[in-house]
Formats: structure tokens, C-alpha cells, sequence
């Protein structure tokens, strides 16, 4: 579906009902969110006190993906450097594009990056298909373009590789069965649905080479949140001894938080995403209940995997270690910041 959003009212909607979803494509939405915010505060009583309203609107849609306020800021902080209303306005759409700009180009080098993590995969393999596996979606409906676990995959591909990607299915909100099989497919990516908890069987047959996944908040010492389930994933990878990275831009980067298990805020969704499940029936999208009526459910949409699980980062300067020291040698601008 394309939908048109002009209003801030409408961009908050969209992004805390999931109409668009996936932590860069939260970013862009917030960039633009904050233009629309800008243009209504123009046309207000009071530009600072109508901007100050819509910007926690739009902060308050959705918390665990950084990229939504790392957006936010950066408007506040371009937007406070103009004096006149129409220049504000004028400046918040420049700096939306930027971030949206920003955010394909950086995801177009994760999967240059990443490729050489598949290709060292891929000289041992002696042409045998790679195979990946992948929780949720880090692809390009979850970002401007490319995505993030995702990229290099497409890189790869391209590039004549043979890859073969395992797609966790991703309950409650079944972003693989639906959005992650859907991308591959169009890019013509051999890929295979699964059960949330076929992964750590597979590995242990041998199944998986490499598990890749993208990531809503990373800290300044490489803890990863990203989409439930994504935890036990990486257990199931070190028990195998299997590589698990997360490939993420810096804008999924928050530079102020370390213990990500204690710091980073998980989304609680509500609970008919675990109650009810959507999917095609007679050619129309149709929902229907799972769980008895009288029992209760809990939505946490998001888990935080300890650095010391993940084998590297993928960012758009390079691959490093999920640690401090790893990610100062590719931002050493950031010190001052993560240690404030
Ligand atoms: O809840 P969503 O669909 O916005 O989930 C975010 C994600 O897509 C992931 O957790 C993803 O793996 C990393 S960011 C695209």
C-alpha cells in the first residue's frame, strides 16, 4: 500500500500502527514527521510551543529504534538554527531528505561490507549455496533502500554468489513469513520460511553458515535490541559456533546508553498481535484468533542480545568488534559523546 501522509497526526499513526516499520525507515518517517511538524507550527499562533507538541507526538510513537530520535534531534537542532519561520520549514525539509539520503547510501555500504564476510564463507564452501539466516526484516521495506542484514545478501547475490537464506517467520507480527519472503523473492533470492524455533535445530544439522540480523538500538559497548527472538538466536549460534553479526547504520547507534539490557526502553505492543494472527483467505487479508478467550497474552516486541554474543558489527565505515574499543576505532568522534 502507498499511502500519503500530511499531517503530523497522520505520520504518528503511520509509524505507531506500523504502516511503515523497520528502525531506518522509522528515521526517515521522523525526519519527515519533523518537516510536517515545522509546516504546522509555521501556520500556528505560536511556532515553539506547536513544534515542542508535535515533536513529543512523534517521539512518543514508538521507543526501542533509536533512529527515531537520533531524526528528531537532528531537526531540532537544524531547525533551531534558522530565524524565520518559512527558513525553519524550508530547513526541515532539506535536512528530512538528507537523513533519508543518508540512510540508503549507508545501508548501499553495509551490504558492500558485509559481502566480504560472505565471500571468506563462500571460498570454503567451494561453490555450495551460503546459507543465512535472518530474524525479522532488515531489508529494504524496513529502510530507504538496501537495509541493513539484508544488503549484503543482495550484494552477494549480485555479485553471483550463491546464497540461500532460512527466513525466521517472526511472530507475533510475522515481518519474515510476509515481508522478508516477499523482498527476497522479488529479488529472486532462494529463500526458505521456517518456524521461530526451527534456527537452532538447523544449526546443529549443519544447516546454517552465518546468522545476520539488523538491530532497532545498538550501544556504545555493542549490546544489539532488535526483534524479539533474535536472542535466542544468537544462544543457538554460539552454542554452534556459528558467526552471528548485526548490520546496522550509525544512526541505529545510541552513543549515550552501555548496559543495553538495563538501558534500552522495550516496546510493549499489545497483546491481539499475540491473541489474533493475520494472513490470505479467499484473496482477502483476514485475521482470526489463536488463543483461548480467557487467556492473557504479553507483546515485548523487542530483545537486547549481550556484545559478547555477536561475533562483529557491520556498519557503514567497516565491520568491528560488537565493543567500545571496536566501535571508537570506526567513530572515534563519538568518545566525547558515549563516555559524557
Ligand atoms: O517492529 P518493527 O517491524 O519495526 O521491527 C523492527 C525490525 O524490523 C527489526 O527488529 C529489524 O530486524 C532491525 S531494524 C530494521
Amino acid at each position: 500500500v502507498v499511502e500519503d501522509l500530511a499531517t503530523v497526526d497522520q505520520m504518528a499513526a503511520a509509524i505507531s500502527q506500523m504502516h511503515l516499520r523497520g528502525a531506518g525507515l522509522i528515521g526517515a518517517a521522523g525526519g519527515y514527521g519533523m518537516y510536517l511538524a515545522a509546516s504546522e507550527a509555521a501556520s500556528s499562533k505560536d511556532f515553539e510551543s506547536t513544534l515542542h507538541a508535535k515533536t513529543d507526538q512523534l517521539m512518543q510513537t514508538r521507543p526501542t529504534a533509536v533512529n527515531l530520535s537520533n531524526a528528531i534531534h537532528r531537526q531540532q537542532a537544524a531547525i533551531a538554527k534558522e530565524t524565520s519561520p518559512e527558513k525553519k520549514v524550508h530547513t526541515a525539509f532539506e535536512t528530512a531528505r538528507l537523513i533519508a539520503e543518508e540512510d540508503a547510501r549507508f545501508c548501499r555500504q553495509i551490504g558492500e561490507h558485509g559481502l566480504k564476510i560472505i565471500q571468506e564463507l563462500a571460498e570454503k564452501k567451494r561453490g555450495r549455496p551460503i546459507n543465512i539466516l535472518t530474524h525479522c526484516n532488515a531489508g529494504w521495506l524496513a529502510f530507504v533502500d538496501y537495509g541493513t542484514a539484508l544488503s549484503p545478501v543482495y550484494t552477494a547475490h549480485t555479485h553471483g554468489i550463491k546464497v540461500h537464506v532460512w527466513v525466521d517467520e517472526t511472530r507475533p507480527r510475522n515481518q519474515g513469513a510476509m515481508l522478508t519472503a516477499w523482498e527476497l523473492g522479488e529479488h529472486g533470492v532462494p529463500h526458505t520460511v521456517i518456524a521461530d524455533n526451527a534456527a537452532g535445530h538447523l544449526m546443529q544439522r549443519g544447516e546454517v553458515d552465518l546468522v545476520l540480523v539488523g538491530s532497532d538500538r545498538t550501544t556504545a559497548k555493542g549490546d544489539v535490541a532488535n526483534k524479539i527472538g533474535t536472542y535466542t538466536k544468537a544462544l543457538a549460534a554460539r552454542d554452534n559456533n556459528l558467526p552471528f553479526y548485526a548490520a546496522l547504520p550509525s544512526s541505529s547507534i545510541d552513543w549515550t546508553m552501555h548496559d543495553g539490557l538495563k538501558e534500552i526502553p522495550i516496546e510493549k505492543r499489545n497483546p491481539d498481535e499475540v491473541h489474533f494472527v493475520q494472513g490470505w483467505a479467499e484473496g482477502e487479508i483476514k485475521k482470526v484468533r489463536l488463543t483461548p478467550e480467557k487467556s492473557p497474552a504479553q507483546n515485548d516486541a523487542f530483545d537486547v542480545t549481550p556484545s559478547r554474543l555477536v561475533t562483529g558489527l557491520i556498519t557503514e565505515r567497516g565491520i568491528c568488534e560488537a565493543s567500545e574499543g571496536g566501535l571508537f576505532k570506526l567513530y572515534p568522534e563519538k568518545k566525547e559523546t558515549a563516555r559524557r
